[in-house]
């Protein structure tokens, strides 16, 4: 068996950003991301210029996997692959072209916001580098639906279908909107940006926007749902769940999810729950109890599995389920699928672990599907199998 992790740590990302993952301090995170996305902001705008093209392919050829057994077609989108960049990493879709050269199969754009928005003070993104996790209360920073749309142009992007790989939106409510229009403010988002958009996600999970999450109250949500799935432009619509929600509340959204017709669930968002690092003191001074903010990562992990595992028993395989929260290797990879996901996303693992992460996780994936004798990635999904 491959010893994924320890190939990891020699690549040139591990070693030019390992010692700089690997502690609290140091670079601030935030400032860390925005360094990649620039970068990545210049690669989407000239990767059809040939010598850049063919930098970034010989850049990234390694992270890519071309198999079909990997390959599925979800609410209507063909994925080469079920890994996706999880929301939060491109606010504002500035590497929407390049996504498919570091192996991912979809990647998810966003949280964007009807309303331009600056987000809450800095510093607001913190690295829990010991423990594989980090607290964020970023606040939906972003540059509002009509730039968002103006960036996509800009890069010249095929339409929805024939792109190398799935961009999915997902859409947030605006700071400065009420809660009671709050139906309104999704709404103008999806309808300018559902026709570039291969699928749409509802997010009414993260911890940073005051109110927000009690939008995931039954007669609050059908109403939302209602609302988008009638726009005349509406893509394949997706709800993204908290892990702070009740087994209970869960299984309502669930099934309001169903009723109302919605094409999949995302769980979960980040928590506000401190997990066991109640006490752990972060780069502020302060401990993890005393700060705001939604916790990713490692510690989300075995909560994000329970509830895949309970969205799979309350649908009955109805829905397509996507597995989201502190994925970092191919093993918990395969435990978020053989429970119930169809595709899984990575955000804070892919941080810590590097580019090599997808490739090793689709490796993964492979070599179990083979020791099953599974010819498709479909037929591992909430076959219960143990990673072995
Ligand atoms: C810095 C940061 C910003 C995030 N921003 C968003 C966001 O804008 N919208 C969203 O739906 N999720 C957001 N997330 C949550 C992730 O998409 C994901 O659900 C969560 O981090 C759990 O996955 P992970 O453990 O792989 O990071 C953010 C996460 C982080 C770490």
């Amino acid at each position: 068996m491959k010893n994924f992790s320890k190939e990891n740590k020699d690549d040139l990302y591990g070693l030019l950003l390992g010692p700089l993952l690997s502690q609290d301090d140091g670079i601030d995170a935030e400032t860390l991301s925005n360094l990649a996305l620039n970068s990545l902001k210049l690669a989407s705008l000239k990767r059809n210029v040939p010598i850049f093209s063919n930098l970034l392919s010989k850049a990234t050829i390694n992270l890519q996997r071309n198999d079909s057994r990997l390959n599925q077609n979800i609410f209507g989108c063909n994925f080469k692959n079920p890994i996706g960049l999880a929301a939060g990493f491109d606010k504002n879709g500035v590497g929407a072209g390049v996504w498919n050269y570091f192996g991912f199969g979809f990647a998810e754009l966003g949280t964007i916001t009807w309303h331009p928005q600056r987000g809450n003070p800095k510093p607001r993104l913190f690295r829990i580098a010991k423990e594989k996790a980090a607290l964020n209360r970023m606040g939906f920073n972003n540059l509002g639906a009509q730039k968002f749309l103006k960036t996509l142009e800009e890069q010249k992007l095929e339409p929805p279908g024939h792109r190398p790989i799935v961009l999915g939106i997902n859409l947030g409510k605006s700071k400065i909107t009420n809660l009671h229009d709050a139906n309104k403010d999704y709404a103008l988002s999806l309808e300018l940006l559902g026709p570039i958009s291969d699928y749409a996600v509802i997010n009414v999970s993260s911890p940073n926007t005051p109110g927000l999450r009690s939008l995931q109250e039954t007669e609050q949500i059908k109403k939302l749902i209602k609302t988008l799935k009638n726009l005349p432009n509406c893509p394949p619509l997706l709800v993204k769940i908290s892990p702070d929600l009740s087994n209970e509340a869960i299984d309502e959204i669930a099934l309001v999810s169903k009723q109302e017709g919605l094409d999949g669930i995302i769980a979960i968002n980040t928590s506000l729950d401190r997990y066991q690092l109640k006490n752990r003191i972060i780069k502020t001074g302060k401990t993890l109890s005393q700060e705001s903010g939604g916790m990713s990562g490692l510690p989300l992990q075995k909560r994000g599995l329970e509830v895949i595992n309970r969205l799979r028993i309350t649908m009955n395989n109805d829905l397509p389920l996507i597995g989201v929260g502190g994925i970092n290797s191919a093993k918990s990879a395969w435990e978020r699928i053989t429970a119930g996901a169809s595709l899984i996303q990575i955000y804070t693992g892919w941080i810590f672990e590097g580019p090599r992460l997808v490739p090793d996780i689709l490796d993964g994936l492979v070599h179990q599907m083979e020791i099953n004798g599974f010819k498709s990635i479909k037929e591992a999904i909430g076959s219960q199998e143990p990673w072995k």
